[in-house]
């Protein structure tokens, strides 16, 4: 009989200090997530060095209530996975070095993961993965379209030029004087609003599945510039409906079209912004309409946490990819570099 496997995962690449305790790649044992959200939000985002502090204080006692919730020890943990990046790469390099040190000190192998694969593999926890798919990855640093035809096989299709969705969110919300982070504040605001605003709609070349927010956020920022200039009242609402609805004509219209060109039946999307309503609502919508199968996983596993990275760092074991103590941070790699074949 197959044994079960079980790897203790570890995220810090941004502003959540966060263990988990993975089975066989799709149950969670245990996925203990410290959120830094209440001291980033007075500077209005995430600030590097404030984060590297919080995941210094917080990383064992992280480790122990996994563990611990998980009724594990160390000596239960086939192996050590760890996000290598992209992220901040100060914030990196706490989760990087316990990890090593479990690794040393317990003899376990220790698993590079790549930050998006693991945002991809949230979705394998839920419901299990199916080849081929289209991923369509939203996060405040990643706006990607990606083909997968199998597990660990990662081809970008498409990618944003300019700012990442989550980003643009971000940097609107501000404009509106929504607290950090945005995007929550802008989807609620967005459910009572209209799109009277008209922003417009990026689609670059015929064909192309690559994305650009920048110009759209140019646009939000000047538009509600020229309205205070004027002494003209803001419908906070209506801004960030049209926002919202320039955002999410894109996203799931290259979406869909990336699924009936690369003749694939399911799409799964995977990062913070994933848990936008509005997104959410297109998708199952025009997935129901083209018969795609559509799949996005619960809030919780949408944001960043370490049982994603688990859930990824089980197939990357599987493929015998495991790395040695010198293991470093890498604030820029990506997601093509870390396909198996
Ligand atoms: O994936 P994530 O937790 O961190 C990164 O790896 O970047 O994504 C964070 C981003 C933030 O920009 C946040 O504003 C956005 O996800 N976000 C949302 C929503 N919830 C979080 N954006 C739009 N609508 C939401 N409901
Ligand atoms: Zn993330």
């Amino acid at each position: 009989m197959n044994r079960d496997i079980l790897i203790l995962a570890v995220e810090t690449s941004c502003d959540e200090t966060s263990v988990s305790v993975i089975k066989n790649g799709n149950t969670i044992l245990s996925n203990i997530v410290l959120s830094q959200i209440e001291s980033h939000k007075r500077f209005g985002g995430v600030v590097p060095e404030v984060a590297s502090r919080h995941h210094v204080e917080g990383i064992t006692t992280t480790i122990d209530e996994a563990l611990s919730s998980a009724n594990a020890t160390m000596e239960d943990i086939d192996a050590v996975a760890v996000t290598q990046g992209p992220g901040l790469i100060g914030a990196l390099l706490i989760g990087i070095n316990a990890a090593k040190a479990l690794a040393f000190a317990y003899n376990k192998p220790i698993i590079p993961v790549h930050h998006i694969a693991g945002h991809i593999y949230a979705n394998h926890l839920e419901e299990p993965l199916t080849f081929p798919l289209i991923a369509l990855i939203v996060s405040g640093g990643h706006t990607e379209l990606v083909y997968m035809k199998s597990h660990l096989n990662f081809e970008v299709i498409g990618e944003t030029r300019d700012d990442a969705v989550g980003e643009a969110y971000d940097k609107v919300a501000r404009t509106i004087d929504l607290p950090y982070p945005g995007g929550p504040a802008i989807d609620a605001l967005a459910l009572e609003g209209k799109d009277t605003y008209h922003f417009p709609r990026v689609w670059l070349e015929k064909d192309s599945y690559d994305f650009s927010f920048s110009g759209l956020k140019s646009a939000v920022i000047n538009k509600l510039h020229n309205q205070r200039q004027k002494n003209e009242d803001i419908n906070k609402e209506d801004v960030a409906t049209s926002f919202q609805d320039s955002v999410v004509d894109v996203l799931s219209t290259k979406a869909i079209n990336a699924c009936k060109s690369y003749h694939v039946e399911h799409l799964i999307v995977a990062g913070g912004v994933a848990s936008n309503k509005g997104l959410r609502e297109r998708l199952n919508h025009l997935c129901k309409e083209n018969n795609i199968k559509l799949s996005i996983p619960n809030s919780k596993l949408c944001t960043d946490n370490a049982a994603m990275i688990g859930a990824a760092g089980y197939y990357y074991y599987k493929a015998g990819v495991t790395s040695s103590l010198d293991l470093n941070g890498k604030n820029n790699i990506d997601i093509e570099d870390v396909t198996v074949e």
